[in-house]
Order: C-alpha cells, then structure tokens, then sequence
C-alpha cells in the first residue's frame, strides 16, 4: 500500500449564514478548508434557486482558496463564460444536463477553469466512460441534489469504490469529490471507498458549534 492520500474538504455554503457571507467563508479558509464549494441551483433541474454570478464575485473577494461551483443548472453551457468571469477555478456540471459533455467540458477549459462533471445517485458510471480522461474532477451525488441537510444515501458508497478503481485501473487523476450528507459518521466510509474530496454543507455551517471546530472533527473522523 501507499501512503494514504490527502483528503480535501470543501465547505458548501448552501448552509452558511447569508447574511454574513463573506465573514463565514474567510472563517472556513482560515479553519484550513481546501476549496469554497459553491452550489447554483435554477429552480428547474432542482426545485431551489440559490445563487448566482454577483454571489460568486462578491465570495471571490473574502477569499484566495478555489471556487469549486457546482452548477444544478439547465443547459449549463449557458452560463460558464459568466461563472468563470466571476472568479469560478473548478466548474462542475451535472452530466444529466449535457447531451453534449465534450463541448461543454470543452468550454470551460477554454476559460482556463477546471471542469468537473457530476452525477446524481441513480445515474450510471457509464456514462461517464467517455468523457472520463478529459475531466479534472468528478463529483458523486450522495444525496439527490437540491437542498443541504439530507441523508446519505448509502448505495452510493459502491459506485464511488468503483469510480476509485476505475480512475486509479486506467491512471487517471481526475478528482473523486463526494456530496451530500457528509459528517463524520460517514466521512470515514467514503473515504474509505476511495473520495478524495469531501463537500460538507450542514456538518460545517451550523449552531451547534463554530465552523473551524466543526472542519478540525470532520478530518478527526477519518485520519
Ligand atoms: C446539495 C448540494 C450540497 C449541499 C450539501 O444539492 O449540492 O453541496 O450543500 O449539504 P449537506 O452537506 O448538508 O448534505
Ligand atoms: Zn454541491
């Protein structure tokens, strides 16, 4: 065996308080989070709007770690040029909205952003064989995407072992990030399975305790 990879964690502010947005971020970088992670829903492909262009500009200010922006988004392709002007460095796209995957991982490369393509819980691997050497990161959705605070769902630590092993069979080093219901019950399964980036919304931003706490025993549960 090898040395046991590093794990990144990437606070979702879908739970932060918006009203201190830019306080709340700069408390997750300076707690030692590895990205922002930053959820864009339309109301179509989820049920919620939350966050647009302006929100990602004004976040860009509060902090130097990357903007990983998950975009729950109708034809995607629609609105990187603007995600990447902003400030995004990783773009992530939902591959159940993009007939045309290669174009658009294609599109966000050109902006000199990383491209990440996700899935949700019942949607095959397979589809992402293709597509899979061109994408810098691929995000598995461990909860049905659309709100912060849901359950994990547990048959999806299967697909992420076999993402793993699919990624390290043809040494491939696109980024295994995991979304959804992370906290430090299951962070230690999934990183067992293989995820290498852990989204954190309601396990990091709650009342329950301050946010750099809340990151210090998140990364307890699975070292
Ligand atoms: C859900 C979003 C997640 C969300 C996770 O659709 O993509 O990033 O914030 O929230 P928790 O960690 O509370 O499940
Ligand atoms: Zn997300």
């Amino acid at each position: 065996m090898t040395s046991s990879p590093r794990i990144k964690i990437a606070p979702s502010i879908l739970s932060a308080d918006f009203a201190r947005l830019g306080e709340q971020v700069a408390e997750a970088t300076m707690a030692g989070a590895d990205y922002i992670h930053v959820d864009v829903m339309d109301g179509r492909f989820v049920p919620q709007i939350t966050i647009g262009t302006l929100v990602v500009a004004g976040i860009r200010k509060a902090t130097a770690l990357p903007l990983d922006v998950h975009l729950m988004i109708e034809s995607p392709e629609r609105q990187i040029n603007q995600f990447a002007d902003a400030g995004a460095d990783i773009i992530t796209v939902h591959i159940e909205t993009c007939p045309h995957i290669n174009r658009v991982v294609q599109m966000i490369k050109d902006k000199g952003v990383k491209a990440g393509v996700s899935l949700n819980p019942s949607t095959s691997l397979s589809l992402l064989d293709d597509i899979l050497p061109d994408v810098d990161l691929v995000l598995v959705m461990t909860v049905n995407p659309g709100f912060g605070g849901q359950s994990f769902i547990g048959s999806t630590l299967d697909k992420i072992a076999r993402l793993r092993t699919e990624l390290d069979r043809r040494g491939l080093n696109a980024e295994l990030e995991v979304d959804g219901g992370i906290n430090e019950k299951t962070a230690p399964s999934v990183v067992k399975a293989g995820g290498r980036v852990l989204v954190a919304g309601s396990a990091i931003f709650n009342s329950r305790e301050s946010i750099g706490n809340a990151i210090k025993r998140l990364r307890e549960s699975f070292a």
